[in-house]
């Protein structure tokens, strides 16, 4: 007997999928055709054992995945408008970990170890950013211009025993690509590209997000570990309980779900579609009706659907039109279901990007090197670039405190704010809850918690790993 059919014969593990109409089906109806990243899918069984829970309640296990994960891994460091001009940077800390991202040229951005090669001090302090003509220690005086070379080490009589010409400082990998800076520790690591692989690149180049800038960008610790706090948001399997205000407008348990390689997987979730929780609950009109997700200011009153058609192109008529006017953008080339639909992509391990112009998202998620059961989870909104060139504002980050709601920062949606909170609010119970459990496994979904599954089966992949720690004497140099 099948275990997830309860029949006999069909389907095979992984292949049961919820009855309503799939995602390609409905995004199939819709007038503006959907481009090939969109209309294909990519699910892969992955097997169906439990998730060890020793990996959330563990501060060893932690301290563990810095030395074999994150010394490995392509993260986003900034994107490029943090640092327009030479000279700029910008500071990215991962675990204790610190890199100063500096614009040497224009087409030369490099990620130095922020630490003096003195006695150690950081150059430039956690979480600043601004212009500099060189990188110097408040402690000493020891120096370095901006491209990375010792500029002046006072008293140097006393330093015989060193090559000031040797003493430039050590840099992480770094390559461009969407408009991010992504950094990486390991200099025997795959390039980026080849980390995303050629199905999961091809995707990221159409999107363009280099023409995007950042709208809105706020930051929030919250009381879980940063396995968990990802993981909230791969799959749409928990929006009927945890945001039942979404469910009229959200086809959330017949998304779609596909994983790319190892580092890169992705759920379609479309939008003016009722869930199929509510079926028969709604009208067409209803759907449009109650439609709360993405940016409430474009959706100035809502039209009458016309007999026949479905509130989903009468919806994606209307953003289409208040997107191009708001961001006076030309989006005519845009698929209906790229105005319309949530796509969240995972980026390993800890980047979600959603190319999608109505949920115009990035994720960032980054442990509490003090505390493995706290996590720093950072939302960008990154909209399209005026196409009349036109100047935009680079939002810098509000930083929220644990207690605060997403609605109070500044530039955040009501409503997506409080789709947010609703996220958060369920972690600290389920990090509780992980500690308190007898049973010290997740039991995941073949279908809907691929995601999960995919993202847990790569941290174990790193984890089986060495520890690899940078060590600058063994690391090439400039
Ligand atoms: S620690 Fe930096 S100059 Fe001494
Ligand atoms: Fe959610």
């Amino acid at each position: 007997m099948n275990v997830e059919t309860g029949k006999l014969g069909t389907p095979k593990l992984g292949e049961a999928r919820h009855p309503a109409i799939s995602t390609q089906a409905i995004i199939a109806q819709d007038k503006v055709k959907a481009p090939g990243w969109v209309a294909s899918e990519s699910y892969a069984f992955l097997g169906d054992e439990d998730i060890d829970t020793h990996r959330y309640t563990s501060a060893e296990y932690q301290a563990r995945e810095f030395e074999r994960l994150w010394t490995r891994t392509w993260q986003f460091a900034c994107r490029e408008e943090h640092i327009p001009e030479v000279g700029d940077y910008h500071v990215y800390d991962i675990g204790t970990s610190s890199f100063i991202i500096t614009r040497v040229a224009d087409n030369d951005i490099r990620a130095y170890y922020n630490a003096c090669l003195h006695r150690g001090t950081k150059l430039r302090a956690s979480g600043t950013e601004g212009s500099a003509t060189q990188f110097k220690c408040m402690f000493h005086g020891w120096s370095w211009n901006i491209d990375g070379t010792n500029k002046d080490i006072p008293c140097p009589w006393d330093f015989p025993h060193i090559d000031a010409a040797k003493m430039s400082l050590p840099e992480a990998s770094v390559e461009l690509l969407g408009g991010f800076v992504w950094i990486n520790m390991d200099y025997d690591a795959p390039t980026l590209r080849e980390y995303l692989g050629p199905e999961a690149l091809a995707h990221i180049e159409a999107w363009r997000l280099e023409d995007r800038y950042i709208a809105c960008h706020v930051s929030k610790p919250i009381p879980a570990n940063w396995k968990l706090n990802m993981e909230a948001f791969m799959e749409a399997y928990h929006v009927p309980d945890t945001h039942p205000q979404v469910s009229p407008t959200n086809a959330d348990q017949n998304s779609q779900y596909d994983v790319y390689g190892a580092h890169v997987d992705r759920f379609i979730s479309t939008l003016g579609v009722v869930s199929p929780t509510k079926e028969g609950l709604y009208s067409e009109q209803d759907v449009l009706d109650q439609f709360t997700v993405g940016d409430a200011s474009i959706v100035t009153d809502k039209p009458i659907v016309p007999e026949g058609e479905r509130a989903r192109q009468v919806m994606a008529d209307m953003f289409r039109t208040g997107f191009e006017k708001a961001a006076n953008a030309d989006l005519s080339n845009i698929s209906d279901s790229e105005i319309l639909d949530c796509f969240s992509y995972t980026i390993f391990p800890n980047t979600f990007l959603f190319p999608g112009i109505s949920l115009p998202m990035v994720y960032r998620f980054r442990p509490n090197p003090r505390d493995h059961r706290e996590s720093i989870y950072e939302v960008l909104f990154m909209r399209p670039k005026p196409n009349d060139g036109s100047a935009y504002v680079t939002a810098e980050a509000v930083h929220l405190t644990a207690d605060q709601s997403f609605k109070e920062a500044a530039g955040m949606d009501a409503g997506f704010g409080g789709i947010l909170d609703q996220d958060t609010d369920n972690l600290r119970m389920q990090q509780e809850g992980i500690e308190a459990s007898a049973k010290h496994g997740l039991t995941l979904a073949n279908y809907q918690e691929i995601r999960v599954r995919h993202f847990e089966q790569t941290v174990d992949r790193y984890m089986s790993l060495d520890a690899k720690v940078p060590d600058w004497k063994n690391m090439p140099r400039r």
